[in-house]
């Protein structure tokens, strides 16, 4: 068949095939436990449902403006000024479907064909594929610390005359690693020196614990003018455990706001008018169910941890938010990807290979699972890779025997 240059060069979302590889094993009865998940199992905000039923019963349900309505870019400027304290007008804000959107009408609005996009690793397997889709060309930058956490000469050292942008994700999906705030202080001083834009991917910068806090980017910009290239990026998916809403936002200058919404406008036209009453009713709660599955989330982390410190020689740092533990199983299988398929087919567990975030030989362990998902997983895990581990076990209603790895 003919295919693009760009449809050729696509890869499918790999965690969306491995979703998609649990759901048939479950489907037939198998005793699958997911590990390998990107969303939270509690409810979306009872405002957030009640705002829905609202508006669905008056059966007017309309196309929006197609950068969102006024209502969600006034709740969106309330967020901005109660988490960032910067004030903003609504020109300055676009709504998307998703956070993933409001990244790609900003790569698309800045990024020429041959351009580089920057963002250090391990990072969500999204970036290089959007790059791509821009026809530029995908920058990871490996740091060598061991907790993933870049440092500015490591970005310095990756960045040409070609650099257009640079994408950071703090808490960081797969490795939980919030990077330090003078590192935040660093890249918005060198974005600005340089004259790079620096996309902000805050989607999980609620979800922290141990009583941290997310830098705010804004603190240490210099520029805040009508020229700023700083753009932040959030959502409703993660903090209100609204994935299938598909409501996320962008605040940048008000140029680049309006180049995104026109490209926004021929692409999917704006949001559906349901969800952005939901997220605008979500944001506007009292914030009692955010609180609530932080508080889930670190509880689940710290079972996590528990399991995995009675692992012989596997290696991970303790991540500072996010819901997921990005674990070194080097030792057992420096190829991740054949692992995570052992791991499935041996012990019907799902985790996502760490080969797809740009580090071979980790695994992203999620908690968004039950206790009991947590530790049966862990468990089974281990039971497959400890060579101390029996020889037998029972897994759903069948007995199994370890292989020799
Ligand atoms: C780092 C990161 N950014 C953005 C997104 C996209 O979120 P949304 O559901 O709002 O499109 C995700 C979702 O997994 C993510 O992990």
């Amino acid at each position: 068949m003919s295919l693009s240059l760009i449809g050729k060069s696509i890869s499918e979302s790999a965690t969306l095939t491995l979703n998609a590889k649990a759901a048939m094993l479950r489907e037939k009865g198998e005793p699958v436990i997911h590990l390998g998940g990107g969303e939270p199992k509690t409810k979306a905000p009872f405002d957030a449902i009640m705002a829905v039923s609202g508006l669905v019963n008056t059966g007017e349900v309309r196309y929006t403006p197609a950068s969102g309505t006024l209502l969600l870019k006034k709740s969106i400027i309330r967020y901005t000024e109660e988490f960032y304290k910067r004030k903003v007008s609504p020109a300055e804000v676009i709504a998307s479907s998703g956070a993933k959107q409001s990244i790609m009408v900003a790569l698309q609005a800045i990024l020429d064909p041959q351009d580089e996009l920057l963002f250090p690793a391990p990072y969500w397997v999204s970036y290089p594929e959007m790059a791509k889709l821009c026809g530029a060309k995908p920058v990871p930058v490996v740091p060598k610390s061991s907790a993933f956490h870049p440092t500015i000469q490591e970005i310095e050292s990756k960045t040409t005359a070609k650099t257009k942008a640079i994408i950071i994700n703090s808490p960081n999906n797969p490795s939980g690693a919030m990077y330090p705030e003078e590192f935040i202080a660093d890249i918005v001083a060198f974005s600005e020196k340089r004259g790079i834009y620096l996309i902000m991917d805050d989607i999980y910068h609620r979800l922290v614990f141990d009583g941290k806090k997310a830098a705010n980017c804004y603190d240490y910009a210099k520029d805040l003018s009508d020229n700023s290239r700083l753009i932040v990026v959030n959502g409703v998916s993660k903090q209100y455990a609204m994935t299938g809403f598909r409501i996320g936002w962008a605040v940048a200058n008000k140029e680049l706001v309006k180049a995104m919404s026109d490209i926004q406008s021929h692409q999917s036209s704006g949001p559906s008018v349901i969800t952005q009453v939901a997220a605008a009713a979500a944001i506007n709660s009292d914030q009692t169910s955010v609180e609530s599955l932080r508080l889930n989330l670190e509880n689940n982390l710290n079972i996590m941890i528990r399991e995995l410190n009675s692992f012989p020689d596997i290696k991970f740092s303790k991540p500072d938010g996010t819901f997921y533990c990005f674990v070194d199983f080097s030792h057992y299988n420096k190829d991740s990807r054949a692992l995570s398929n052992y791991l499935l087919d041996k012990v019907r567990v799902v985790t996502v290979p760490g080969y797809e975030f740009g580090v071979d030989g980790y695994l992203r362990l999620s908690t968004c699972g039950t206790v009991k998902d947590i530790t049966e997983g862990v468990q089974r895990i281990k039971w497959a890779l400890d060579p101390n581990s029996t020889n037998e076990t029972i897994i759903g209603n069948r007995k199994i025997v370890k292989d020799k790895i």
